[in-house]
């Protein structure tokens, strides 16, 4: 292929090559029809076996039971920060809530749900900046509370859910969009996960919900009609013109997942991708892990360099060596290395070996 690099931006995130390849191969002429995936209606036969073959594979490959609905939805995973209250805040009269804030998309979604309920935030981080994962401790949990939300990997500071928190009969809802299909799940123990596609499943602009059916018709009234989940289950997603063309790129994504073995295998090739990094960030002075190291994510590599006033040189030159988009994001700074599952193990060994070549040159 052309000049390809190895790609360890946050998202849009690489996707792998096969899916790209298959899918500039079939762009101009879908399977014999004489027109492109993005050109036919998404009430046409071919689009819905698209979408139909999308969903069958997520059920397979993520284990998702009888009992829960697979809904896309428009507007990413912030759109999902105002569906999550609104679709469930009411299930309890009282309206209220319980968000973990382990991170800034925490945060956000927490300040979007305190528009429509009494919102418990202290469960928190924010003090060490967001460092590891708060305490979790279920007996403070209000019994009124109508769910209790996670971001189960934070994408900006590198760390993760290693385990969930057990919510009893206060259903657990997670923000998975930095790491589903990363990791094997119970689904059995959320009442909501959701995640926009551009770190593991396709192109940005879509959300994936997976919602256990009788969490279903609580919406509050003034839910526009694309949020609810009702509608949306009951009108398969397809209430108005779904992004198709997204649609499509997960399906691909899905079938070359499914390819590679399925999700217990790329979990375990997520953990060895992560220790070659970690590795060198814990062998070394020169390198400073960000992020506590028991919760640290096997998506986003979070360091800083001892010498921080290296970061832009370190930066430059990792760019003229193909290892692309590793600058921080601003709120940590340093550097951050975002290895989703289409991350080869290459690109890990490749960035590795310059981060020791660099140390080398420059300490
Ligand atoms: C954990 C998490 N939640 C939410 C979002 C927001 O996603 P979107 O931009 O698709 O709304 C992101 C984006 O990076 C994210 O990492």
């Amino acid at each position: 292929m052309t000049n390809r690099v190895f790609n360890f931006g946050a998202g849009p995130a690489m996707l792998p090559e096969p899916v790209m390849q298959r899918a500039q191969d079939e762009f101009l002429d879908y399977r014999g029809i004489g027109a492109s995936v993005i050109e036919i209606s998404h009430r046409s036969r071919e689009f819905m076996d698209i979408i139909e073959a999308a969903d069958a594979l997520l059920r397979e490959l993520a284990a998702i039971p009888d009992n829960y609905r697979i809904l896309h939805v428009h507007g990413g995973a912030q759109m999902q920060f105002s569906a999550i209250p609104m679709n469930l805040i009411a299930r309890n009269p009282a309206r209220k809530a319980v968000y973990a804030v382990s991170g800034n998309f925490a945060n956000l979604a927490a300040k979007e749900a305190m528009r429509y309920g009494e919102i418990d935030t202290s469960c928190n981080s924010a003090e060490s900046n967001f460092d590891h994962i708060p305490e979790f401790d279920a007996r403070t949990v209000d019994t009124e509370s109508s769910y209790v939300h996670i971001t189960s990997n934070n994408t900006i500071y590198g760390t993760r859910w290693h385990a969930f928190p057990d919510t009893g009969e206060i259903p657990l809802v997670a923000d998975m969009t930095s790491e589903l299909l990363s990791r094997e799940l119970n689904i059995g123990k959320f009442g909501v996960i959701f995640a926009s596609l551009q770190k593991n499943l396709g192109p940005s602009g879509l959300a994936l919900v997976i919602v256990r059916e009788d969490l279903l018709g609580y919406a509050l009234p003034e839910t526009p009609g694309l949020l609810n989940y009702r509608t949306c289950a009951d009108k398969q997603s397809l209430a108005n013109t779904i992004n198709t063309f997204a649609v499509y790129m997960m399906k691909l994504v899905l079938e070359w997942l499914r390819d590679e073995g399925g999700v217990k295998v790329i979990e375990r090739r997520n953990a060895e991708k992560a220790a070659i990094l970690y590795d060198v960030v814990d062998g070394s002075d020169f390198y400073l892990g960000t992020a506590n190291a028991p919760d640290r994510s096997h998506m986003n590599v979070t360091f800083n360099l001892a010498e921080n006033n290296l970061l832009e040189a370190f930066l430059r030159e990792a760019e003229a060596n193909g290892l692309y988009a590793l600058k921080g994001h601003r709120s940590v700074g340093g550097a951050r290395a975002s290895i989703y599952n289409a991350m080869p193990v290459e690109g890990c060994r490749a960035l590795a070996d310059f981060m020791r070549q660099f140390e080398r040159s420059h300490a």
